[in-house]
């Protein structure tokens, strides 16, 4: 029995492995809503009324392709996968299906929006994830299968039939991302295992989130960064002006700015997870302009700052706070995410660890090291802040043995 479940524990991290390493991903809400420009919870928040909302279907005109456009911007963020909402609450599908005529090739757009969407990111080089609601407030039985088995069974057989098509018709899927599983209250009610049993027979190496209330493969923070407990992957998902779906009617500083996004990505390194931040197209499919200039510079910066970030990563949990910047660590390296440059000389108390090298990530100044017991100096620092895009330089700290930190609240007597 061990024997087994240690072979199916290195299955999972062999799947995972790809994903382990990405760190950061493009989230992409679109659907009806995008025209009316309110948050993707639009119909619910104003209790409009099916038939009227139902028109939405027909005006939808999105320009050819747009999702090159997300992907293309993707890549140069420094992102890795994607992840598009093939259906949202609001229940339509934007694809071809042959569950509903509530689709976007029957209706306005015309044509496969998840096709184009796939095309995309095999075209940028991008793992390509499917959202996918369950909770549906289009379908007769969307709301009733909660109260009635008939309804119940036929609402079940048409989501696990949406779900065997998008994982039959497009070629090799990387991600499955269930969202709200409201009104069923149970995996059993949902009959999510015989869903995922059969997502995984059609897509074998598919990675599966913990949102059809069975954990799967990771859990999935939202609005917030948190790690999950040792050995359980995460995801954290956030969106950029505090919306899913497109939503023009804020202020520009409602926008993460580039230092706070990556400022997420220190945290998720720290914890072992993974960012998926999200864009909201306009209806046309374009990218809003705030995230053009945000998301290009987190790709600068990333440039020059990968190795802090990417790949396996240790938990930078023997850390501690400090007042000008956060770590991550890989094995015996630890990199101090330097937010406050104090200008050529850094002093680190409490560190564990011989420094074998001291270097500050992109920049060639030589950087000396002086170690008195725990009091770390490194000096010969370049004096103005070295990074020009987010004012976060990365030091690097190459060390004999695994680094830690360790400070009370005490001081040292001399
Ligand atoms: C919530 C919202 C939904 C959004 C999702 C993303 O569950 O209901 O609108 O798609 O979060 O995680």
């Amino acid at each position: 029995m061990a024997a087994v479940s240690a072979a199916a524990s290195k299955t999972r991290a062999q799947r995972m492995a790809w994903w382990t390493d990405a760190r950061f991903g493009m989230f992409v809400h679109w659907g009806l809503y995008a025209q009316l420009g309110r948050h993707e919870w639009v119909m619910n928040r104003e209790r409009i009324p099916v038939p009227d909302y139902e028109k939405l279907a027909d005006t939808w005109k999105p320009t050819p392709r747009p999702a090159r456009e997300w992907a293309k911007l993707a890549k140069a963020a420094g992102m890795k996968y994607m992840v598009m909402t093939t259906k949202h609450h609001e229940g339509f599908c934007l694809w071809d299906t042959e569950q509903t005529d509530y689709n976007a090739v029957r209706r306005g757009p015309g044509r496969d929006l998840v096709r184009e969407y796939v095309e995309a990111c095999r075209e940028f080089g991008l793992k390509i994830g499917f959202y996918y609601s369950l909770m549906d407030w289009h379908h007769p039985d969307g709301a009733d299968c909660a109260h009635h088995e008939k309804a119940r069974r036929r609402f079940v057989e048409f989501t696990h039939g949406c779900v065997r098509e998008l994982c039959s018709n497009y070629g090799h899927i990387d991600i499955i991302w269930y969202d709200v599983a409201w009104p069923l209250a149970t995996p059993e009610l949902w009959e999510s295992r015989r869903l995922n049993r059969m997502v995984r027979s059609l897509q074998p190496h598919i990675l599966i989130n913990n949102r059809s209330l069975l954990p799967e493969d990771f859990g999935t923070p939202e609005e917030h960064i948190k790690a999950e407990n040792k050995g359980r992957a995460w995801e954290a998902c956030m969106t950029f002006n505090g919306s899913w779906g497109y939503l023009p009617y804020g202020a520009e500083s409602d926008w993460r700015s580039t230092r706070e996004v990556i400022g997420m990505l220190r945290t998720a390194t720290a914890g072992q997870g993974n960012l998926l931040l999200n864009i909201g197209p306009k209806p046309d499919g374009s990218v809003p302009a705030e995230a053009y200039p945000r998301l290009q510079a987190v790709g600068q910066w990333l440039e020059r700052n990968h190795e802090a970030v990417y790949g396996q990563v240790d938990r930078a949990d023997r850390f501690e706070w400090m007042p000008l910047g956060q770590w991550t660590r890989r094995g015996n390296t630890a990199y101090f995410w330097c937010s406050r440059w104090p200008g050529r000389e850094i002093a680190i108390g409490g560190f564990h660890g011989k420094v074998i090298r001291a270097s500050v990530l992109g920049d060639t100044t030589p950087v000396t090291v002086e170690q008195k017991g725990e009091r770390l100096l490194l000096r010969g620092l370049p004096a103005p802040c070295p990074d020009t895009i987010a004012a976060i330089a990365v030091i690097k700290l190459e060390c004999a043995s695994e680094p830690r930190q360790e400070l009370g609240a005490g001081c040292v007597m001399l």
